[in-house]
């Protein structure tokens, strides 16, 4: 498996463990997980066994016998089934929390190899409105581009916003009709529903309008000045209602990363030259198609992707084969995500397997379909308004940021050490995006979840408002007991409490890489989780503000280590953490 970290608590024992498991038999994988009896297990004894007709526990010692890890674990023990267990020794943990307190990264180490990464996300529709469905792939997206990032990856964020086809003829038309002024307003005023449900209902009324429509879509195909003037102004209204929803929502995506599909106009007719010069395109029903094999429909029949119309026009398809291949060759890129819902995997993997077929895709480069389900209402549908309509996600947001405010006032009234600041209307907008953010990435992607307002911004439990509550207590102890953050120094860890949150703290890079490892952002929601589980035993357990100034300074870099572990954890996933709340 591609590592997407390297320097960790948790590599630093593989690689002995690996030279071990190498002596008895070379190429074997150690195969280290977390365990239950003591910090660490390395379970691949077994299959070594196994493959050498020898006993487990018998292999487990000889390679135990050639284990040089005496700086890192004081205790290795194996069980009667060839299990190798492993704890790290609390020197080694102390020298390993010491670097990170230094460590603005938090022991968090570039790539050692850098690669242009394609993010493909959020992708409305001009003239359409973004609703919540539009939440996961904006807050995915982000997620995963920020980490990336991070770890110096040359990302790319494309909006691969739908700016083409054939509704733009009636669209174009609508807009002419109720005039250009009142249309643009409507727009960016994000009334979009009404402007595209308006045009759709002149174009099934109104044969004329019907017909004009049509003759639109010529106009706009052949580039006709004036209908292309009127597009821009369709596509710039949207832009500027969709640049209010990102900014509400604190995401990264500007107008600069827009490459919609309107940007791939001028690439499609060499594709479909491509794909017929490398003998792949066969003309079936009048439409031009390329056969993937392995794909085939409920009849069993292979399934085609359409490149080309029977008239000529272009789609959808054939517009995704040439952004894959414009960014492999034009962009370099070596990994395209698609943060895209569920509905899409059957396009996606076609797309795939023809770009594959037509040579777009050589030489290592991966293209992923990042997939995920459903936002459903309590009634287990998918998330309607009271109208029964889509809900608007500019709506939602605003909706959650009261509501957070609500929160933050119950809190007030019932804590009297808690007062309320000028910074109130600025902490629950962090509180309620986050929380609405949070509820999101905190649940596996592929799967569905329900919205609910009580779950999401409540202050116990994986939510986002415990977590940026946590952080904030974090804060408030230095704020309080005016106290200095003390200079990086190796803790004692001296109780079991310590030394769990010690061993919490230090899975943060390795939490990351098993994160961008499926891309899922779920994962780090749950080790955010764990290590303020771990701090709030920590805190219970262990007072922070003795006399003892070794203790106190050692307690407190443990205070500062987990309170910045939590706050660029929440950055990773586009959540801002509140210094006090
Ligand atoms: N605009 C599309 C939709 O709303 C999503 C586009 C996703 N990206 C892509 N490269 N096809 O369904």
């Amino acid at each position: 498996m591609r590592r997407w970290t390297m320097d960790d608590v948790r590599t630093d024992l593989e690689r002995r463990l690996e030279r071990a498991f190498a002596v008895v038999h070379p190429g074997s994988d150690p195969v280290l997980r977390p365990s239950g009896r003591a910090d660490l297990q390395a379970n691949g004894a077994i299959a070594v066994a196994k493959s050498l007709g020898r006993d487990p526990a018998d292999v487990a010692r000889e390679i135990v016998e050639s284990l040089d890890i005496a700086d890192i674990c004081d205790e290795v023990e194996i069980s009667g089934n060839g299990f190798i267990n492993l704890t790290y020794s609390s020197e080694y943990l102390a020298e390993r929390l010491a670097a990170m307190a230094g460590d603005e990264r938090l022991g968090i180490g570039f790539t050692t190899a850098p690669e242009v990464v394609v993010v493909d996300y959020s992708a409305p529709n001009v003239a359409k409105e973004m609703h919540v469905g539009h939440l996961r792939t904006t807050v995915i997206g982000d997620a995963l581009v920020r980490m990336l990032a991070f770890l110096g990856h040359d990302v790319r964020r494309e909006n691969h916003i739908g700016d083409w086809g054939t509704p733009f003829g009636m669209l174009i038309e609508h807009l002419i009709e109720m005039g250009e002024e009142a249309g643009a307003h409507e727009l960016s005023t994000g009334d979009l529903t009404s402007f595209y449900q308006q045009a759709r209902a002149s174009f099934d009324a109104d044969p004329e309008f019907a017909e004009r429509s049509r003759r639109r879509v010529v106009l706009l195909q052949s580039g006709d000045e004036e209908t292309l003037r009127l597009w821009r102004a369709l596509v710039a209204e949207s832009v500027r209602y969709f640049d209010v929803v990102y900014e509400k929502l604190g995401v990264l995506l500007t107008d600069d990363d827009i490459v919609g599909e309107s940007y791939y106009n001028d690439m499609l007719a060499s594709v479909v030259e491509e794909l017929d010069a490398k003998g792949l395109a066969v003309v079936h029903e009048g439409a031009k198609c390329v056969f993937p094999p392995g794909f085939t429909n409920r009849e069993g029949d292979p399934l085609p992707l359409i490149v080309q119309k029977s008239d000529g026009g272009y789609g959808y398809a054939v517009t995704d084969l040439a952004a894959i291949r414009h960014r492999v060759r034009d962009l370099g890129a070596r990994r395209m995500l698609y943060v895209v819902g569920a509905p899409q995997t059957q396009h996606f993997q076609m797309c795939f397997a023809v770009a594959a077929m037509a040579g777009w895709m050589t030489g290592g480069v991966e293209a992923e379909h990042v997939s995920f389900g459903s936002v459903l209402g309590a009634d287990r549908r998918m998330l309607a308004s009271r109208s029964g309509g889509a809900v608007k996600l500019v709506e939602l947001l605003d909706e959650a940021i009261e509501r957070a405010n609500a929160a933050i006032e119950e809190r007030r009234a019932a804590d009297p050490t808690s007062v309320s600041s000028a910074a109130d209307a600025e902490i629950a907008r962090m509180v309620g995006i986050g929380a609405v953010k949070y509820a999101d990435l905190s649940t596996d992607r592929v799967r569905d979840y329900v919205f609910d307002w009580d779950r999401m911004l409540a202050f116990e439990g994986n939510t986002g408002p415990y977590l940026q509550y946590a952080h904030a207590r974090i804060r408030s102890i230095f704020r309080r007991g005016e106290v200095p953050v003390p200079a990086p120094l190796a803790p004692h860890l001296g109780d079991p409490h310590e030394r769990a949150l010690a061993l919490a703290l230090l899975w943060f890079p390795v939490a990351l890489d098993e994160t961008l490892a499926s891309y899922s952002p779920h994962k780090l929601c749950g080790y955010l989780f764990e290590v303020a589980s771990a701090f709030t035993s920590f805190y219970e357990n262990c007072r922070v503000l003795v006399d003892d100034e070794r203790v106190r300074a050692s307690r407190l870099v443990l205070c500062d280590i987990s309170a910045r572990v939590l706050r660029l954890g929440l950055s990773f996933l586009g959540i801002e953490a509140p210094d006090r709340m």
